[in-house]
């Protein structure tokens, strides 16, 4: 319907908005976009402007994933059933939003916190997993990427084994949620990867070098 393709938009927007350049250059007058790993996510705020900037960016790029996930679609459905639907659709548009938003010309984040957000809305189950993957990952390695992919995975583990009937009518895009939205952030996250492989991937706590 035209109602949901408008969310869908207004979630896309909602995600587009570009929380860590704002604060890397409200706090420190920089483009986060020329430091550390370049990236305007919340871990490089907190790698380049401070830790409580990046827990401060990770809560607002999370809030923007799960406000357009739990509010649009209970404001269109009453049944729950396209309520779910709608959810699912609302958060895929604010995680894009965010890794590729219309404000940076399509050059956006890696979707972690944002998608970590609209997990909230969908597989509380699964959001803890991750969370719990993603902070033991963290611990032990060092690297927040390594905690990220980790994360996503288990994500998709725990949300699908928890889902009855996860190809069911009711089901379905939970289960292409699952699948496709951790596919993205693997995805998105192949230079650090490259990075880890040669040894060159910055560690939490560690001085941040800019790769070229
Ligand atoms: O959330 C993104 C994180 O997994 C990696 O960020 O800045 O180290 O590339 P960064």
């Amino acid at each position: 319907s035209v109602s949901l393709f408008v969310a869908a938009v207004i979630s896309y927007l909602i995600g587009s908005l570009t929380f860590g350049l704002w604060i890397a250059r409200y706090v420190r007058g920089i483009d986060i976009r020329e430091h550390g790993s370049r990236n305007i996510g919340a871990t490089n705020v907190g790698r380049v402007i401070g830790m409580k900037w990046g827990l401060f960016c990770l809560f607002l790029d999370a809030l923007k994933g799960l406000i357009p996930a739990l509010i649009l679609p209970r404001l269109l459905f009453e049944d729950p059933f396209y309520r779910g639907h709608a959810t699912v659709l609302c958060g895929i548009a604010a995680i894009v939003g965010h890794v590729f938003p219309i404000y940076l010309r399509f050059r956006g984040g890696k979707g972690v916190a944002t998608a970590a957000g609209v997990a909230g809305a969908i597989s509380w189950p699964g959001l803890l997993a991750a969370v719990i993957t993603f902070a033991v990952s963290v611990a032990l390695s060092r690297f927040v990427a390594l905690g990220s992919l980790f994360a996503a995975v288990a994500y998709s583990i725990v949300a699908l084994a928890m889902t009855p009937e996860p190809f069911g009518p009711a089901n379905w895009s939970s289960t292409a949620f699952a699948i496709a939205v951790p596919i993205l952030i693997v995805v998105r996250h192949i230079p650090n990867i490259g990075r880890i492989i040669n040894g060159t991937e910055a560690k939490i706590g560690s001085q941040p070098e800019t790769p070229e």
